[in-house]
């Protein structure tokens, strides 16, 4: 595959739909193809799946159905967005994936985190992101923000707290690929560097094409 896959991860409200949407305009004004989407949703199916788990009316959900959930949104969405995009050379940038899944419903909830990191690599093929954004916010300056609340949003801040632990591990065990920036910094600053970054992946990745 040839182009190249960034994702934004970070708890609720860090601003992860702001810097996908700005990212994707800074590369695509750079000349190149981006895709933009995000999970859950990016396709039909996805925002179906994705109004399922958001919407309180849904109520209570068994752990391991509301994972299941998850990775069915996410095998589809490689399948019919990801994929062909990576392939014909775009950069696809994308607003949570995996880690999402392994933070929230792993280290949040009441699941194993291996088990769920499992299920989730088994659904993207083992697909990991070039360059994955984590915006790490304290919850307790984050929560109190949200007044419309959907139903993860209803998890008190320890709930949010280890979300947040289990991004930052995931970040620790393959610094390469990441990029730990504190969300709800300086919105332009951090945006500059994520682009440069970005940039620095594209120069590489046009060098080992070129050989
Ligand atoms: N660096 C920043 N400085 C100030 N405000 C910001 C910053 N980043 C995002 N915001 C604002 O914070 C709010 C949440 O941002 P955004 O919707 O991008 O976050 P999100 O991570 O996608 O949230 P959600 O979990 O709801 O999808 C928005 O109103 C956005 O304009
Ligand atoms: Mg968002």
């Amino acid at each position: 595959m040839t182009g190249v896959f960034v994702v934004f991860e970070g708890g609720d409200h860090s601003g992860k739909s702001t810097h996908t949407a700005l990212l994707a305009a800074s590369v695509r004004a750079a000349g190149y193809e981006v895709v933009q989407t995000r999970e859950p949703g990016g396709t039909a199916a996805g925002e179906r799946i994705r109004d399922i788990l958001l919407d309180p009316a849904t109520g209570d959900l068994d752990a391991r159905a509301e994972a299941l959930l998850y990775a069915a949104d996410k095998a589809h969405h490689l399948t019919a967005v990801v994929m062909p995009a990576l392939a014909r050379g775009a950069v696809v940038v994308c607003d949570r994936y995996v880690d999402s899944m392994i933070a929230y419903q792993g280290a949040g909830r009441v699941l194993d985190v291996e088990d769920v990191e499992r299920v989730a690599r088994w659904a993207t093929r083992d697909v990991r992101p070039d360059l994955t954004v984590l915006l790490d916010v304290d919850p307790r300056r984050a929560v109190h923000r949200i007044a419309d609340k959907d139903r993860l949003e209803g998890e008190g801040v320890e709930f949010h707290e280890r979300v947040r632990q289990g991004f930052l591990a995931l970040a620790a065990g393959d610094p390469e690929r990441y990029l730990v920036t504190p969300g709800m910094e300086e919105l332009d600053a951090t945006a500059a560097l994520v682009h440069d970054r970005v940039m620095r992946i594209l120069s590489r990745r046009a060098a080992t094409l070129d050989t």
